[in-house]
């Protein structure tokens, strides 16, 4: 049954029993309306395809594998080490896995994963640049694994860290902890947003707007959207089968950003460092799970 304090629909949108009556000609006085298809409306209304227990079950499995990846990866991040080198670690490991790299080809994109240094805000190409003392490294992975994809990142501190890259690295990973607090049916996109943007700013960094969240699950990006910033109770109101990443880029300085020469890597315009972490989570009846779950 539909809830009314859960799904706001404008009055005179159609009501979502699918009698073709306005709303508020119909359910939206009834106190006991038609049941409705959460997943034909949400479809619907926002493109949305919330996924059934079993859909969630493969896009875990899949997610199980994502974070196995990047734990190989954790392991060789050190001082001498390429990103290419951890490029190939994660392409051997999905050819092993019977899985696929999303990233390649993907809109034209040359690597099997990202890998994101220093003032590096996202979509860095891996390359012949070794790793040096005190760096910081995003490293994004994303996987289809029969048919279902799951997509996580984690930053790492390459040996030492300096005051300012733990400061911006713990204020990315408390920052996706401040939007993971806002998952369960009823909250809306808006509240993840803010409770990001409230948390990030608080801490005197800046939340990055050019890229977001996404849902994901039979394709790499699906809708909804979900920005790292926003005010609470706006956007779409989260229901039960919903699967999209949380993934807040967060700047040590200005928000601002610009699309280097090879049309991919992003880069912070005052070149201050940027962090980030990134995982799947499947809104459940009364909260969430993680499908790429890791301690941070
Ligand atoms: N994994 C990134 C995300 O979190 C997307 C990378 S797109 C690519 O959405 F083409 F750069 F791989
Ligand atoms: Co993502
Ligand atoms: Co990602």
């Amino acid at each position: 049954m539909l809830r009314n304090d859960l799904v706001k629909i404008g009055r005179n949108e159609p009501c979502p029993c699918g009698s073709g009556l306005k709303y508020k000609k119909c359910c939206m006085n009834k106190t006991s309306p038609k049941p409705v298809d959460m997943a034909k409306l949400y479809e619907r209304k926002y493109g949305i395809r919330l996924k059934t227990q079993n859909d969630v079950e493969c896009i875990r499995e899949s997610g199980r594998l994502v974070l196995e990846a990047l734990d190989l990866v954790e392991r060789q991040v050190q001082p001498g080490v390429t990103t290419n080198d951890l490029d190939r670690i994660v392409n051997a490991y999905a050819l092993k896995s019977h899985a696929v790299c999303a990233p390649l080809n993907y809109k034209g994109f040359p690597k099997n994963i990202c890998t994101s240094i220093n003032e590096v805000i996202c979509h860095g190409i891996p390359s012949d640049r070794s790793l040096n003392e005190g760096d910081i490294i995003n490293v994004d992975i994303t996987l289809v694994y029969q048919g279902y994809y799951a997509d996580a990142n984690k930053t790492f501190i390459v040996g030492e860290a300096s005051p300012d890259s733990q400061k911006i690295v713990s204020v990315a990973a408390q920052s996706l902890k401040a939007g993971m607090s806002m998952l369960k049916p009823g909250n809306t996109v808006g509240d993840i947003g803010w409770a990001i943007q409230n948390y990030a700013e608080g801490q005197k960094c800046s939340v990055v707007r050019e890229f977001v969240g996404h849902g994901i699950g039979f394709e790499f990006h699906e809708a909804p959207q979900i920005p790292h910033y926003g005010r609470k109770g706006d956007g779409i109101v989260l229901v039960p089968g919903m699967v999209f990443t949380i993934e807040p880029m967060i700047n040590l300085g200005k928000p601002e950003l610009f699309i280097a020469g090879d049309n991919w890597t992003a880069v912070t315009r005052d070149r201050s460092l940027s962090a980030q972490f990134e995982q799947t989570f499947f809104i459940t009846e009364d909260g969430y799970e993680s499908l790429t779950p890791f301690e941070f």
